[in-house]
């Protein structure tokens, strides 16, 4: 038996993952327990949930993985990346105050991260001593292939094309690997600074967003513009050939805030969405033909772009889509202990993910004691999902939480709010609760058996629509039924829910669908704006009244406001 303890990136959003023989037990986010938005450092809460809830202790650990190299392996990759981008200095200079200031923002880059990647080294040798781990050996990895393993290990896939896109890591922007027969080789390295993650950063922040964070803002804000009116000048800062590109200039930082300055910014968004869409199609395309692969696997915070997924998705020849949950750095932890196994065993054979609930538990006594201290009316359901799905059929907004939670950026049902879809408006209102501004609208739960009827070209994507990851085309039905959860562009990121999956959600949403002739739902975050997902039952009790929920079901309890408003 092989334990293994996979440290994500330190940086942001950090998580521990317990990986036994190849089976992923339990992924706990650090935010999750700090309530901290995007935590960084040492995840020692993580860890010790972990020991606590499977009875482990440090010393069934075989081994700890970290992503990245240590501050001088890092350092190395990054002065090569700069060096070889140094080389290219004739294809740059078209603009010289711009190449310039890409020069300055390096040279600031370089020492800034170098620093940072050696204040990382310490907080986790720190961090695994606070825990009683320092006597496990720890395993480097390059940060790329841990991405790369979390895809394909987890996907169902034997043979796929694998490809990481993200801002940087292990001096790449980006990879392309071949998946097969439980083997993945590297194809392509994208080295730094040719980032898609940087690149998109760029017009995140220039939008008056946070980059690194608030990128999914773009992706919304996207389509409401016009792509066509500054894609070419966007473009013009790649150069581009057959299954390759480079970002020139790619630090001038200055470039995504002029045409922000000058035209509007839906128009901008649009542009900067559509080149990452083509750059990525024209990069993946000449692998697809050559490799006769029909089916792609991708991580990286890029991936988190669902409508780029539903762009490659939709490839001449692609089959078969998959994205790992996960798909930034806090994946990382999982798929640096998939990719030592597969490296130590010659192979491993992908085994699908089936769930991502594999984060903190809920406690009993915890609840009970939460509830009688909130003051709150509540009483225990034994049938709890026939009457939530009662109080949505009357128009209610309703709270649910149970179970272990979700491991990954999105609330699939076990730390989720939900209400219906047939209101348009519900997208103002429900943000307006929540302090939240966001443009694109809320996504939905379908029923996995009416995902067709609902979404077009679902086939060969149903497991990435398990986790909320990829867009689809809406079908007439379902903009008739489920108004509220389609964008102004007729797509919307569907959650399929299976009966033998999430059996509790299933039944709910069955029940719903009897009592209203609707199969969907809306599926949010149950977090206000800016917070952590909630854990425990004290958190989504507080975020509950914070937002002004109608009710809140926790398990088998279910708690209303009261006479919170009288
Ligand atoms: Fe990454």
């Amino acid at each position: 038996m092989t334990t293994i303890l996979g440290i994500s990136a330190l940086d942001k959003n950090v998580t521990a993952a317990l990986v036994v023989d190849g089976q992923i037990v339990r992924v706990v986010m650090e935010e999750r327990l700090t309530r901290v938005k995007q935590q960084s450092g040492f995840p020692a809460r993580a860890v010790e949930t972990i020991f606590r809830e499977t009875g482990l202790s440090p010393r069934d650990v075989d081994l700890v993985t970290y992503p990245f190299f240590d501050w001088r392996g890092e350092g190395r990759e990054k002065l090569a990346g700069y060096l070889a981008d140094l080389a290219t200095v004739r294809h740059q200079l078209d603009d010289p105050p711009g190449w310039l200031r890409h020069q300055a923002y390096y040279l600031g880059w370089l020492a800034l991260t170098t620093w940072s990647h050696r204040h990382w080294n310490v907080a986790l040798m720190r961090g695994l001593r606070a825990c009683e781990l320092d006597r496990v050996p720890i395993v480097r990895l390059p940060h790329h292939a841990t991405h790369a393993a979390s895809a394909y290990f987890c996907s169902a896939f034997d043979r796929a094309l694998v490809a990481t896109f993200d801002w940087y890591g292990s001096g790449l922007g980006g990879s392309i690997w071949l998946g097969d027969r439980g083997r993945m080789r590297l194809l392509k390295r994208v080295p730094y600074p040719h980032s898609l993650g940087l690149f998109y950063a760029q017009v995140t922040r220039a939008l008056g967003f946070r980059w690194s964070r608030h990128e999914g803002r773009v992706v919304g804000l996207a389509a409401f513009g016009d792509a066509g009116l500054l894609l070419p000048q966007v473009l013009r800062r790649f150069q581009r050939s057959e299954g390759d590109f480079r970002f020139l200039r790619a630090m001038d930082f200055h470039v995504a805030p002029r045409l922000a300055a000058r035209y509007r910014r839906e128009d901008v968004a649009a542009a900067y969405q559509a080149a990452l869409e083509t750059i990525v199609v024209d990069m993946l395309r000449p692998y697809v033909r050559q490799h006769g692969i029909s089916n792609v696997v991708l991580a990286g915070g890029v991936a988190a772009n669902v409508k780029l997924n539903q762009r490659v998705h939709e490839m001449d020849g692609i089959e078969g889509t998959f994205i790992h949950p996960a798909m930034g750095d806090d994946g990382t932890g999982v798929g640096g202990a998939l990719y030592w196994l597969s490296k130590r065993n010659g192979t491993l054979a992908p085994r699908p993910l089936q769930h991502v609930f594999l984060g903190n538990s809920l406690d009993r006594r915890e609840i009970e004691a939460s509830l009688r201290s909130s003051g709150l009316p509540f009483e225990h359901v034994p049938d709890i999902e026939r009457r939530v799905a009662e109080l949505l059929a009357e128009g209610k907004v309703v709270g649910r939480v149970t179970g272990a939670s979700e491991y990954g950026p999105r609330a699939l049902g076990h730390r989720s709010i939900l209400c219906s879809a047939a209101d348009p408006s519900v997208n103002h209102w429900l943000n307006a609760r929540l302090g939240r501004s966001e443009f694109m609208p809320f996504a939905p739960i379908t029923l996995f058996e009416d995902g067709d009827r609902c979404y077009q070209r679902v086939a060969g994507a149903e497991h990435a629509a398990r986790f909320m990851t990829i867009t689809f085309d809406c079908t007439a039905e379902m903009r008739r039924l489920a108004p509220a959860a389609i964008h102004v562009d007729g797509t919307a990121r569907p959650q399929l829910v299976e009966r033998d999956i999430s059996p509790g959600l299933y039944a709910l949403l069955e029940e719903y669908r009897r009592l209203t002739g609707r199969s969907s739902l809306i599926n949010t975050s149950f977090n206000m704006h800016e917070e952590p997902i909630v854990a425990t039952a004290a958190d989504a009790i507080q975020t509950f009244v914070q937002g002004g929920l109608d009710y809140l079901a926790i398990d088998q309890w279910l708690i209303g406001m009261g006479d919170r408003d009288a």
